[in-house]
């Protein structure tokens, strides 16, 4: 079978595991978008990756097998891929899940990183190419720098906003709009320079002008927006790794970097529609919030609750709904939170969870915390399936939620984060916050839910708080 054995070249099978692969990245995200699916989504991935993984190193080595640089090329790279693995493992085995959005920022930062040396390695190497074949190389190695410099930068004060070591108010440039669009016409200008005499110094300035503009993007949004920030770096850094697949003709970096860039956009998308902010200003990157001028200002009286009272009034309810947010999450309260729906069911009182599409610190980080508690899913229900009903509902417990269940959003209209989508508690009979002081959300603005009629504060650790409750009960 002469002819067959001519089909079958290692590029012809790393090509075909690659089809196999980008298949199981689709099957993955696909499974990913439901919870029932999500572990199955999760096994895909990895089956996927380590098919790429394996077939990458096969094409790089074969026919080159026992020749003295395919050894020490070989010894290099499974020096680097156990170093980054421990690494990764370690890290990942460490990190909380409240410390997720921190470490996929970083982790989005090294995607960058890798996409602006890959583009550099493109400009300084020896490629033999000539005539349009050429140009192109010269804007694929401009454009993958851009945009990886831009992710790397960008990923970077993503990471130090969310794991507050740098203050997650915006940073108001003068003409701050005005400095991006600069910056993005720069890019084409010295891309098209860059065709048309490609010098090395032209690469450095464009390296520059990209590490500045993804610092500036994202150090100009405000604390209330950061989700949508987390999801447009995730897009970025997809087409950061496409940009890289071109210059290194690696079909499937490009097919994993599309992928990877399209479901960002799209999550985007779906938070700035949660969000009520619009799509295109996320994109041009101009879209950051005033910081909050009212500060912590009280606005009228609170009036807190004991825990037996708080029983009391669960006992006699008749339906309940549960708010969980970022409060939860730190404290853990799911178990008890779990525990305590189903003591309440048992009783006959109707207990449901409404979700907001941006509680917590990442997307779908409640319905996680739910399910690892085994919260039946046929009673957590998303933030527009429940808002109606909450008019109709006995008790609300919000559980360490506060940003999502801000009536300043829906009623302020000089509020910073007026106009986001929240779930309106205050219209219950009756309303018990689960926090430890009066303290402000995640986007600094001061809650007047806390001061309403029918609200009342259950001061300390939600996990604690619930746990005493169920004792009462
Ligand atoms: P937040 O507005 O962040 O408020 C959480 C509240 O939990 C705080 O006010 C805090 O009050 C309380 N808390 C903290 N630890 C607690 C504990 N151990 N026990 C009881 N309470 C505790 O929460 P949210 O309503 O979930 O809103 C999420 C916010 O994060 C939004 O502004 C959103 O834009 C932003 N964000 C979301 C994401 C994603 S993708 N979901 C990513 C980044 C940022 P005390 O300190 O008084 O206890």
């Amino acid at each position: 079978m002469p002819e067959t054995a001519a089909l079958l070249t290692p590029a012809s099978i790393a090509g075909a595991a690659y089809i196999v692969a980008a298949l199981l990245f689709i099957m993955s995200l696909a499974g990913l978008s439901r919870h029932e699916t999500a572990k199955a989504g999760v096994n895909y991935g990895i089956a996927g990756m380590a098919i790429a993984l394996v077939a990458t190193v096969w094409l790089t080595f074969a026919g080159a097998w026992g020749s003295p640089q395919a050894t020490t090329g070989l010894i290099l790279l499974v020096v680097a891929v156990v170093v980054g693995a421990a690494i990764g493992l370690w890290r990942a085995r460490l990190v909380p899940m409240t410390g997720m959005p921190e470490l996929i920022a970083l982790l989005h930062s090294f995607v960058g990183l890798a996409a602006v040396l890959v583009g550099w390695n493109g400009a300084l190497e020896e490629t033999g190419m000539t005539g349009a074949l050429l140009d192109i190389h010269h804007a694929e190695v401009f454009i993958g720098v851009f945009i990886g410099a831009v992710t790397f930068t960008g990923s970077i004060v993503a990471f130090l906003k969310l794991s507050a070591r740098m203050s997650s108010a915006p940073l108001m440039l003068p003409g701050k709009n005005a400095l991006n669009l600069g910056a993005l016409v720069a890019f084409v200008v010295l891309t098209v320079w860059y065709v048309i005499t490609p010098e090395l110094w032209l690469l450095v300035v464009v390296t520059a002008l990209a590490l500045a503009l993804g610092w500036h993007l994202v150090a100009s949004i405000g604390g209330g927006d950061m989700p949508v920030v987390i999801s447009m770096l995730n897009s970025y850094s997809g087409w950061a790794a496409a940009a890289a697949g071109f210059l290194l003709n690696n079909d499937l970096l490009i097919v994993t970097g599309a992928l990877v860039g399209s479901s960002g956009a799209y999550l985007s998308y779906i938070m700035c529609k949660a969000m009520n902010r619009s799509f295109i200003s996320v994109i041009a990157g101009g879209f950051g919030i005033a910081a909050p001028s009212k500060g912590d200002a009280e606005v009228g009286e609170h009036r807190e609750i004991e825990v037996e009272d708080a029983a009391e009034m669960l006992k006699n309810a008749s339906s309940v709904v549960i708010t969980p947010g970022y409060g939860m999450a730190v404290a853990q309260a799911q178990y008890p939170v779990a525990e305590l729906t189903q003591k309440l069911r048992e009783r006959g009182i109707e207990v449901r969870f409404g979700i907001h599409p941006v509680a917590g610190r990442l997307p779908g980080h409640m319905n996680v915390l739910l399910a690892e508690a085994k919260v039946p899913y046929d009673i957590v229900e998303e933030m527009d399936e429940i808002n109606d009903d909450l008019a109709d509902t006995s008790v609300v417990l919000v559980i360490g939620a506060n940003d999502t269940v801000n009536p300043a959003a829906a009623e302020d209209p000089g509020s910073p984060i007026a106009g986001m989508p929240v779930l309106r508690v205050w219209e219950a009979d009756n309303v018990i916050v689960f926090k430890r002081s009066m303290a402000s959300g995640y986007a600094g603005v001061p809650n007047p839910l806390f001061y309403r009629d029918n609200a009342q504060m259950l001061f300390g650790d939600a996990k604690q708080r619930v746990e005493d409750i169920l004792r009462a009960i």
